[in-house]
């Protein structure tokens, strides 16, 4: 086993060693924010807890933003990559490669409707990517709708589709004819989808400040889709996977898309992996007469393989995806009970299973809340298209006694906000 101080002659050399190289080497400026908001050196993950440099423990309630479904080191799937690493770690790709198999199998079967055809890369980012690339080729059409708000990654196709101007302006031009209308409203979608090759988008959306849309939302998006011949990408890649409390979030509806997306938890937290799945029917449309216009060295490697074929056995056999439909509906009650108490700080509480956002009245709240939170040793974190909003999303292994501990870790936040800052301006309402 490691040693829990890396080698460092102290706690405090190694926080130092730490920030040194983040403040010199990578980040400046963002290594002086997290200083100043208190963060620790993470130095050890396991189950729901981390442990910084000092020995403290924290409750992980931002979860890697989705990552952690599993928690952190989850024994079967670490099981499972140890005895990988005895046999191959990555593909060479010129032969075939049994696990890439067993996991598009696993996922044809557990994947809405007739998604089928799987292909694996190695981040949420380059999921979209092949999925924006997949709907253009078999439609032969460029127009791509997606949603204001939207997170679908920062490379250039996921970010082009994402909704967030302030981390696209400084890129541009980025890929033309996208187009983006209101999140929820699928009346706003008829116009734009008109010659559309798709239509992207997140059945709740995460970064974009946990929004849930109505009921029916996705079931009339898909009809649209289908009037206009235009795809269905469902960008599961938070939301799927049990984190809603369903398998896959687009379920909530009823709805099979085109195309899913997913990455995060898919490996269980061990092994990055990225994929989309998709209709047999488009996939043939795309790349039957061309089957190496898109593909990926790292992509879907053994290791990743064997974690997330694990990863799917323990998400399964453990029941998750109702401990995270139950423990999310106590998260988000208790997180609601804080936002009546603290009307002035938190001005509502939202989610589904476990992805639950507590938008704050104003953002200038969030830099007291997080930091009290972390001192309460619990993590959480803002969504990153909606600095107003945190996010609670605690893996699905998480217990009942520890989301009480979290909702009042979050209640001490919001009472040391109120009292420390006041009434602050109200930031304005979400678009
Ligand atoms: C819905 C959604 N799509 C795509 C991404 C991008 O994933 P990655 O950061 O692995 O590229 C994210 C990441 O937060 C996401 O939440």
């Amino acid at each position: 086993m490691a040693d829990d101080l890396y080698g460092a002659a102290s706690p405090q050399a190694l926080y130092d060693e730490t920030y040194e190289n983040y403040r010199q080497y990578l980040n400046p400026p963002l290594a002086r924010v997290m200083k100043l908001s208190g963060s620790p050196v993470a130095v050890r993950a396991r189950g729901t807890t981390i442990w910084d440099h000092t020995g403290k423990a924290y409750l992980d309630f931002a979860g890697g933003y989705g990552v952690f479904t599993l928690g952190h080191l989850h024994p079967r799937v670490v099981a499972a990559v140890r005895a990988q690493l005895d046999l191959m770690a990555l593909s060479g790709k010129t032969m075939f490669d049994p696990l890439a198999g067993r996991l598009g199998k696993a996922l044809a079967e557990i994947a809405p409707g007739d998604l089928g055809i799987s292909f694996f890369a190695n981040s949420g980012a380059e999921a979209i990517e092949g999925a924006l690339k997949l709907a253009r080729a078999a439609t032969g059409r460029v127009k791509i709708v997606a949603t204001r708000d939207a997170f679908h990654g920062k490379t250039f196709g996921a970010l082009a589709a994402s909704g967030r101007d302030a981390f696209k302006a400084p890129y541009g031009p980025l890929l033309a004819d996208v187009v983006h209308v209101p999140y929820g409203d699928a009346s706003a979608l008829e116009g734009p989808l008109s010659g559309a090759a798709a239509f992207v988008v997140e059945p709740i959306q995460g970064e974009g400040g946990v929004n849930v849309p109505p009921p029916g939302y996705l079931t009339r998006a898909r009809a649209l889709c289908d009037a206009a011949g235009s795809l269905l990408i469902a960008d599961e890649i938070q939301t799927g996977l049990g984190r809603c409390g369903e398998l896959f979030a687009c379920n909530f509806d009823g709805v099979v898309p085109d195309v899913m997306t997913l990455a995060k938890g898919l490996s269980g937290g061990v092994v990055p992996i990225g994929a989309y799945v998709a209709r047999p029917s488009v996939w043939n449309a795309a790349y039957g007469r061309a089957p190496l216009l898109h593909t990926s060295t790292f992509g879907g490697s053994p290791l990743a393989c064997a974690a997330a074929l694990a990863a799917l056995d323990v998400l399964r056999e453990d029941r998750l995806v109702d401990n995270a439909r139950d423990r999310g509906a106590q998260l988000l009650a208790g997180a609601q009970a804080v936002a009546r108490d603290y009307p002035g700080v938190v001005r509502e509480a939202r989610g589904r299973g476990l992805l639950v956002g507590a938008e704050l009245v104003s953002e200038g709240y969030g830099g007291t809340i997080i930091p009290e939170m972390l001192k309460a040793g619990v993590t959480a974190a803002w969504t990153l298209n909606q600095q107003r909003v945190i996010r609670l999303e605690p893996p699905l292994i998480v217990t009942a006694a520890e989301v009480d501990r979290a909702v009042e870790a979050f209640r001490l936040g919001a009472a040391a906000a109120q009292e420390r800052l006041g009434v602050l301006a109200p930031s304005p309402a979400p678009v």
